[in-house]
């Protein structure tokens, strides 16, 4: 591997774009070992994060289900949090929506706070009427029409699985806390919204059991960087069938999701 904490697409001086600029301006950003999107120092992340997408879920799974937790970045209202799930210090925080996204922050975890295992909790939409809502999905791998990892590593995949042993901690604990998980491979898009009506051919050809936007940057950003990272999923809408949960339902639904995270995140055996 490369070393992940220069990134040279961030660092090229400014002058290799605005040719015309003052002298005082032209020496760009230099590397440092600081995170440009996350405000937290030093320490203050936890070396296992969950990672659901939108900030007040991050909020709500922390106030209602861990103690003494403390908020430790904001920057851009993306917030992290810092506390206790039965005695293990871990870290709970938001990647946003999209490929992208998660890609600045899981990388910045990663790289700049020392985090080992990233476990993204979210939602996604079934590509199938067999599954139901609220059925939970663990993420064996993410397939992509996405530049992402090609972008960031040149890798040419058009998957990524999850990675270590974060997986089998969801599917073990899940199985001593009776709880049903499908396991297979989704689709991580780039697009919300699109023109087409049909389904993906990626998905199609490769038995996506449903789509979200972010597992793939995930995956390819913890094989890149050696960590560990697992998806665990909430089937939030079947899209065939245009059936879905209301936003109050979805926060609901994210008890059941969060304690299964949390569970499963202690039982990884990574302290600090
Ligand atoms: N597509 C992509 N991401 C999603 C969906 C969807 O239908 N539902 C929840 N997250």
């Amino acid at each position: 591997m490369s070393d992940p904490n220069i990134n040279p697409m961030v660092f090229l001086p400014a002058r290799f774009f605005l040719p015309g600029l003052k002298s005082q301006y032209l020496h760009g950003p230099k590397p440092t070992n600081m995170s440009i999107h996350i405000s937290a120092q030093p320490g203050e992340i936890a070396p296992v994060v969950l990672l659901p997408g939108d900030p007040l879920r991050a909020k709500y799974i922390a106030d209602t289900l861990m103690s003494d937790v403390e908020l430790v970045s904001n920057t851009r209202n993306i917030l992290f949090f810092t506390g206790y799930y039965k005695n293990t210090r871990l870290s709970i925080g938001a990647s946003g929506m999209g490929i992208p996204s998660m890609g600045i922050y899981s990388y910045e975890l990663y790289t700049k706070y020392d985090v080992q295992c990233i476990i993204r909790i979210g939602t996604c939409g079934a590509y199938r009427t067999s599954i139901g809502l609220y059925d939970l999905i663990n993420v064996e791998t993410a397939y992509s029409e996405s530049t992402y990892a090609q972008s960031a590593f040149s890798y040419q995949a058009n998957n990524f699985s999850h990675q270590g042993l974060a997986y089998k901690a969801i599917n073990d604990t899940a199985q001593r806390m009776n709880i049903n998980l499908l396991n297979g491979a989704v689709h991580s898009g780039d697009a919300f919204y699109s023109s087409s009506g049909q389904l993906p051919t990626i998905a199609l050809e490769n038995n996506c059991l449903a789509a979200e936007m972010e597992a793939f940057a995930l995956f390819a950003n913890a094989k890149y960087c050696n960590k560990i990272a697992a998806a665990l999923l909430t089937v939030s809408d079947i899209i065939p069938d245009r059936k879905m949960i209301s936003p109050e339902e979805r926060e609901r639904s994210l008890d059941k999701m969060g304690k299964l995270a949390l569970e499963s995140a202690i039982q990884i055996g990574i302290n600090s």
